[in-house]
């Protein structure tokens, strides 16, 4: 990787900080994509068309070449999201929301990837194949969902039948844990022993090998291995339809770890999974809201106390993924900490995990419990309504945001609103909620009564922000930034995938040092490989790509030329940028023929250069 990172396409070429492209990165690679083979996705992107798989959810209306409506994404009175049958994209001319098919599923539906490739596979009528999984071997997902299942009843029968059972119930009544609620989470007990797995389960369908793949089995060399789960509570993690994936399990005593998780599998993500999504789903029509709390015990608590709409990450803090799912779950979360030192940490990790993620119309809120209390003791001592009423206090993103920087400044001097300044900077410029940015720079605006435009520019030049509707004089001046040929070039080819076609040999460009060069020639190779791609189809082959995002947005520019001029332009812009692989080629030889000679090729190709006819490079 480079140490420098660049934007290979905005601003022609802006310095994006290598912080900045993790969190794209992290965005746009979804790892279970991976398994769903490239040209599937091609394949059945291209065959669902997008105006009729929208316009059965948000009636459209033609006009002109394209599609409107009011945009489901922000409300308006008059529409301005558009639909492009010939693009095979939409995109909301009010908040900037735009996409594919595959995106929109993913934010119309709230739907995750994985599953909204599932859903257009089905309306082509076509089956998801599965590839190779991380194993190495192909894993047979179906065998693993089978054998965590019969686990997980397995160990749920334990907890009535086994000998050694009593002391487990006992735990649980002493938690104040009564069976109705042992019984909606599938509780259960591992039994101590090394083999119990193996001895109940691989004589039946399981070989030992899926056991092992589906971290049930730990496994020792040759050949052998043992119970990863033993003499614990189970807490069996479903996925959202419910199927097992995994386990949490709590030791009955002072045995450390005190809990201890599933390792990850093909089927099992800590970074994505909430334990007590499914049931909080399964107990609840619609969920307005959702509760993120620490741990196993709080989930299954809060439920038996009447609040059954909690969640928990997986003994690790909220990661984006999460965040994604939590809010495609429901636009309204609420995170929950413990109100010492150590919850307020976490609870600005967790700000600072969701700023670049959050999307205008999410409501996130922050509540804080008593020192020393946890979701789960409060429920069991003073019950859920006393939890619920604690919520009642917590504050929102925007307040937690402010009042944790003002708390570190003395807002009465010049340097302390100087300093506040400093801190709001790296989190403001990570947002991409456009909205939700104004306000929160307008709020900056109030406390360091720092002039709107000269903040601005502290962070980072985006006088857009402040003024959606551009000044005449800005806007003149941005047009005489020329974009470079290398954008020009990208953003006409994705307003017209069949131009790329034009591109006959992309040999020459690839030479050519220049910041996203690499990008173009991946978009016409792949054009070349799949001539008929539409712009959404492309966009989605570049879903999990560093820089996927900004093709995304490239995609919702309309180009600076007539329709009839598209073909020239294309043209222009390649042959020029060859022209400079030539030129930049040609300076090199010549500096070598001064101080070297050049052998014969080198004096060859020397000379066709010199012999090519000259096209009025400007540059
Ligand atoms: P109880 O003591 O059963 O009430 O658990 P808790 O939920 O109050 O535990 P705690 O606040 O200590 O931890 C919260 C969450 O962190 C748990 O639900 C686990 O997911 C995780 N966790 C706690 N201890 C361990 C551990 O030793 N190992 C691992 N991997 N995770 C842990
Ligand atoms: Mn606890």
């Amino acid at each position: 990787m480079p140490s420098k990172l660049v934007d290979p396409i905005n601003g022609c070429f802006a310095p994006v900080t290598q912080a900045q492209s993790q969190i794209l990165t992290a965005l746009w690679r979804f790892p279970m994509s991976s398994r769903i083979p490239k040209s599937f996705i091609d394949d059945v992107v291209n065959r669902v068309d997008i105006v009729e798989l929208i316009d059965e959810r948000v009636p459209l209306k033609k006009a002109g070449r394209d599609y409107i409506a009011c945009c489901p994404f922000h409300e308006e009175k008059t529409p301005s999201f558009s639909v492009s049958p010939i693009k095979q994209f939409y995109y909301c001319f009010g908040c900037g929301a735009h996409g594919s098919v595959v995106g929109f599923l993913m934010d119309y539906g709230h739907l995750e990837f994985v599953e909204a490739i599932e859903e257009l596979a089905r309306r082509a009528g076509m089956e998801v194949p599965r590839e190779v999984s991380e194993f190495g071997a192909k894993t047979d997902l179906k065998a693993l969902y089978t054998v965590l299942n019969s686990t997980a009843d397995f160990f749920s029968r334990q907890l009535r039948e086994h000998e050694a059972a009593t002391r487990a119930s006992n735990y649980l009544k002493s938690r104040g844990m009564i069976g109705q609620t042992a019984k909606r989470f599938h509780l259960g007990y591992a039994p101590p022993g090394w083999n119990n797995l193996t001895t109940q389960l691989s004589r039946g369908p399981y070989s030992q090998k899926t056991l092992i793949q589906a971290g049930l089995l730990i496994d020792k060399d040759q050949g052998r291995s043992y119970d990863r789960f033993r003499d614990r509570i189970t807490f069996p993690i479903r996925n959202r339809r419910g199927q097992v994936i995994g386990f949490g399990a709590r030791s009955l005593g002072d045995e450390k770890p005190k809990y201890l998780n599933s390792p990850e599998t093909s089927v099992f993500h800590k970074g994505k999974e909430l334990y007590g999504l499914f049931e909080a789903q399964a107990a609840n029509r619609t969920l307005k809201k959702l509760f993120v709390v620490e741990g196993y015990m709080d989930v299954v608590s809060l439920f038996q106390e009447g609040v059954t709409n909690a969640v928990a990450t997986l003994g690790t803090a909220a990661t984006q993924e999460h965040m994604l799912r939590l809010f495609r779950t429901t636009p309204n979360i609420i995170f929950c900490f413990d109100g010492d030192k150590a919850g307020r940490r976490a609870a600005w990790r967790a700000l600072e995990t969701l700023l670049p993620v959050l999307k205008d119309g999410w409501v996130a809120s922050f509540m804080f419990l008593p020192d020393g209390e946890d979701p789960d003791s409060i429920a069991m001592t003073k019950g859920g309504q006393h939890f619920l009423q604690i919520a009642k206090d917590s504050v929102n993103l925007s307040t937690f945001l402010f009042d944790t920087l003002e708390a570190q400044v003395d807002l009465n001097s010049l340097e302390g609103r100087a300093r506040l300044v400093d801190l709001a900077r790296p989190l403001l410029t990570t947002l991409t909620a456009q909205a939700f940015k104004n306000l929160a720079l307008q709020k900056l605006v109030q406390i360091s009564g720092m002039e709107s435009t000269e903040l601005a520019r502290i962070m980072g030049g985006e006088e857009r922000v402040f003024r959606p509707k551009m000044a005449v004089h800005d806007r003149e001046t941005r047009k005489s930034r020329k974009p470079s040929l290398v954008r020009t070039a990208m953003s006409l080819v994705l307003y017209q995938p069949s131009l790329g076609t034009l591109v006959s040999d992309t040999k020459q460009l690839k030479d050519l040092d220049m910041p996203g060069v690499e990008l173009l020639v991946g978009l016409l190779d792949l054009l070349k490989s799949n001539p008929t791609m539409s712009t959404g189809a492309i966009i989605e082959s570049f879903r999990s790509h560093k820089y996927g995002k900004h093709i995304a947005k490239l995609a919702t520019e309309s180009p600076p030329v007539l329709e009839e001029g598209l073909e020239r332009e294309v043209t222009d812009a390649i042959q020029k940028l060859e022209a400079m692989v030539w030129d930049r080629r040609l300076e090199v030889l010549m500096a070598k023929a001064k101080t070297d000679k050049l052998d014969d090729a080198e004096e060859e190709e020397f000379k066709r250069l010199l012999q090519r006819p000259s096209d009025g490079i400007d540059t």
